[in-house]
This record gives C-alpha cells, sequence and structure tokens, in this order.
C-alpha cells in the first residue's frame, strides 16, 4: 500500500469555524469495520466515505490518527463498508464512540471475504486496501471494491450541519427535513 507524506502547513484560521463550513456539505452516513485478529473486529462511523473510481473501482473514506481503529485499520487485509438507512442513527451512535464493545446487539454478518457487514443496512462494500496517504490530522484511506449488494428501496442516513437528517421526500428541493437529531462526532 502506497503511503504519501506532506509538510505541515499552518492554519491561519480557526478550525471549529471551517468544521462549521465543512458540515454544510451533507453526507450518508456509513460504518467502515475491519478484522483485527487477536485485537478483534473494528467499526468506525464515517461520513467522509466517498467514491473515487469505477475502473478501478475505487472509494475513499479518511479516519482520524486519534482513532483506536486506526492500527487495525492500517494493517487489516479487507474492510467492510455498510451505509447506513435512516433507520440506522442508533448504529451510528454506537460507532462513533471508543467502547470496549460496539458490537453488543449489533446484528452483524461476515462477507465473503470474512469482513463484519452490519444487517439491514443499505448497501455493503467489501474491499480491500489499495493506498493510504497523510491527510493532516487525518489518514486517507483508497481501497479497492470487491463485491457489493444494495437493499432494494430505503432512505439513507443523512449528516449535515453537526446533525442527523432524513430526506423530506424523495426528491430534491421539496420542504424542509422532516427529521433532525444530534450527531455525535467529537
Ligand atoms: C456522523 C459521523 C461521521 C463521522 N465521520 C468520521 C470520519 O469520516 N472519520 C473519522 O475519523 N471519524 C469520524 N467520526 C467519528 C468516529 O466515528 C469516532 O471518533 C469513533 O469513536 C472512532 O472510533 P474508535 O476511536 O474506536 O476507532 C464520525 C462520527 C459521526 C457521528
Amino acid at each position: 500500500m502506497k503511503r504519501q507524506s506532506a509538510a505541515k502547513i499552518d492554519t491561519p484560521f480557526d478550525p471549529l469555524a471551517l468544521r462549521r463550513v465543512l458540515g454544510r456539505f451533507a453526507t450518508g452516513v456509513a460504518v467502515v469495520t475491519a478484522e483485527g485478529g487477536e485485537a478483534g473486529m473494528v467499526g468506525m462511523t464515517m461520513s467522509s466515505f466517498n467514491s473515487v473510481s469505477l475502473d478501478p473501482p475505487l472509494v475513499l473514506f479518511s479516519v482520524a490518527r486519534s482513532a483506536l481503529s486506526l492500527p487495525v485499520l492500517r494493517g487489516a487485509q479487507g474492510y467492510g463498508i455498510s451505509i447506513l438507512g435512516h433507520h440506522q442513527e442508533h448504529v451510528s451512535n454506537r460507532f462513533a464512540r471508543p467502547l470496549e464493545d460496539k458490537w453488543s446487539g449489533v446484528e452483524v454478518r461476515r462477507g465473503e471475504s470474512q469482513v463484519p457487514l452490519i444487517e439491514g443496512a443499505l448497501a455493503h462494500l467489501e474491499c480491500a486496501p489499495y493506498a493510504c496517504h497523510e491527510g493532516g490530522d487525518h489518514e486517507v484511506f483508497i481501497a479497492r471494491v470487491l463485491r457489493f449488494s444494495a437493499a432494494d428501496g430505503g432512505d439513507p442516513l443523512i449528516f449535515f450541519g453537526g446533525r442527523y437528517r432524513a430526506l423530506a421526500s424523495g426528491e430534491a428541493g421539496h420542504g424542509q427535513p422532516s427529521h433532525a437529531s444530534q450527531g455525535q462526532r467529537p
């Protein structure tokens, strides 16, 4: 896996103000998981998940250097990505905290590559490591998609302005979100 490093760049502005601005970009919510052998399974709620390339099939997610899961993710043979539905806010909250046992009460199955996948999610991807880049206080993981599946229908869990949201309707431009609740991103 390629690793890149970059020189430290000074930030001339308030990081909280920048966070507020970046929070104006609505995202879905995924849980990225990996099997850590003796370290056990790890899983993290991730709004930085995104698509990169169709050929080859690549996706990315960025992991805070402070995340306890980082060492396992760095050494993992594969990653499971579960794209959460709006009914899975409790799952998002569970995997957004550095808990000893994030998994109790969460329905999990193994993918073909043995990565943990969260039942009831809108879509699942099984991925292999492709590249890892330095990204300031995060590390940017690029992963190659090995296989995927998606549920028929279902609304996504959305994160916007530091809160969970739900689609107001199936189409853009129709009114205000019908539901919002506080997220846990530190
Ligand atoms: C909606 C939401 C999105 C998040 N997205 C990310 C992310 O993209 N990258 C990241 O490093 N942490 C993200 N977090 C925070 C992690 O999920 C959280 O720090 C988690 O406790 C890390 O687990 P660990 O320390 O056990 O590895 C997000 C949290 C929430 C609630």
